[in-house]
């Protein structure tokens, strides 16, 4: 069975790793998307951002335009919001059960992940949550090597 490589993206940084990902492992790629988008300069929306993580707001989002029941690989990308994932991320996985499944999450941050990946292995109940790959970018480069990042993309399987 093919891998689905899903992943939300705010300013572009997951996207990039996501493209990269789906190069390498083939199979199919797919964006979550909110339904109202994030508009603002960028610290208007570390704000918004830190009221909707705080208060566990998990705005709307829009059909992801694959079906998940087809994949039994998800290799699931996230920016780090207020030391957790994107409160995108929060609405697919509340709408979404990924029991059973290999989910191999990536997540991309400045430097602060805090409880990350507890907080998707809890959020992913009775998925397969394999090794993560916690990408470090300064702005909008990528500081983490892409060894490093190759040597995580060859162990997917
Ligand atoms: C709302 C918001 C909150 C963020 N919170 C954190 C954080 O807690 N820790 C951190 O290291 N980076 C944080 N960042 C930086 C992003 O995680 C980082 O730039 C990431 O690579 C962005 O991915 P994207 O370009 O795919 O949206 C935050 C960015 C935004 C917009």
């Amino acid at each position: 069975m093919k891998p689905l490589v899903l992943y939300y993206s705010y300013s572009g940084n997951t996207k990039q790793v996501a493209e990269k990902i789906h190069q390498e492992i083939g199979g199919d790629i797919a964006r979550i998307e909110t339904v109202t988008p994030y508009t603002g300069d960028y610290n208007t929306v570390v704000n918004q951002g830190k009221k909707e993580v705080d208060q566990r707001y998990h705005p709307p989002i829009q059909p992801i335009g694959v079906d998940i029941s087809q994949y039994d690989t998800i290799v699931l990308g996230s920016p780090v919001w207020w030391y957790t994932y994107a409160p995108a991320v929060a609405s697919f996985l509340e709408q979404n059960s990924l029991a059973g499944k290999k989910v191999y999450p990536f997540i991309t941050d400045g430097g602060w992940i805090g409880h990350t990946i507890k907080d998707l292995q809890q959020s992913c109940p009775d998925a397969l949550v394999q090794p993560e790959i916690d990408i470090y970018f300064r702005a909008s480069s990528m500081a983490t090597s892409q060894e490093e990042l190759s040597r995580w993309i060859h162990q997917i399987s």
